[in-house]
């Protein structure tokens, strides 16, 4: 689940920019960047793989998802009625998780649309999502 305090235990690491529109949200972690550059071991591993270290931690800051936790079940994204999330490695795909990949993850491009009703909250099966009104 979020951690309902991640302003206060976090920092922002990154600003998020939507590839498809001008909106850009925060990114709050620690998160594997800031983990990479103090545990020698994801460095190393990460170049082993020839895996990329992307941030992940939590994205957006009134409708947040904590992407630790997201296991793109996309429940979230069938129940907002006014479509703040698309797919991070899908951007523009509001619709449920056709693909099955269960490493994608739900991003709140549109926070600023949220009308707080709540429903991506009450419906995430991890309880990844925080919406907090203005
Ligand atoms: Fe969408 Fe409602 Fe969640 Fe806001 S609270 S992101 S409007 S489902
Ligand atoms: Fe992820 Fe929960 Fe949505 S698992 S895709 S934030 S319903």
């Amino acid at each position: 689940p979020i951690d309902p305090n991640f302003p206060a235990n976090h920092q922002v690491i990154e600003k998020f920019k939507d590839p498809l529109s001008e909106n850009y949200h925060l990114v709050w972690g620690p998160g594997r960047l800031a983990e990479a550059s103090s545990n020698p071991k994801v460095k190393s591993d990460s170049e082993a793989t020839g895996e990329e270290i992307k941030p992940i931690g939590v994205h957006g800051t009134f409708v947040a998802v904590d992407w630790d936790s997201c296991i793109a079940d996309g429940v979230c994204l069938l129940s907002c009625p006014v479509k703040v999330f698309e797919w991070y490695k899908n951007p523009g795909e509001t619709g449920r998780n056709d693909r099955k990949d269960y490493t994608d993850k739900a991003n709140p491009v549109k926070e600023a649309d949220c009308i707080w009703c709540m429903a991506c909250v009450e419906v995430c099966p991890t309880k990844a999502i925080k919406v907090d009104q203005l």
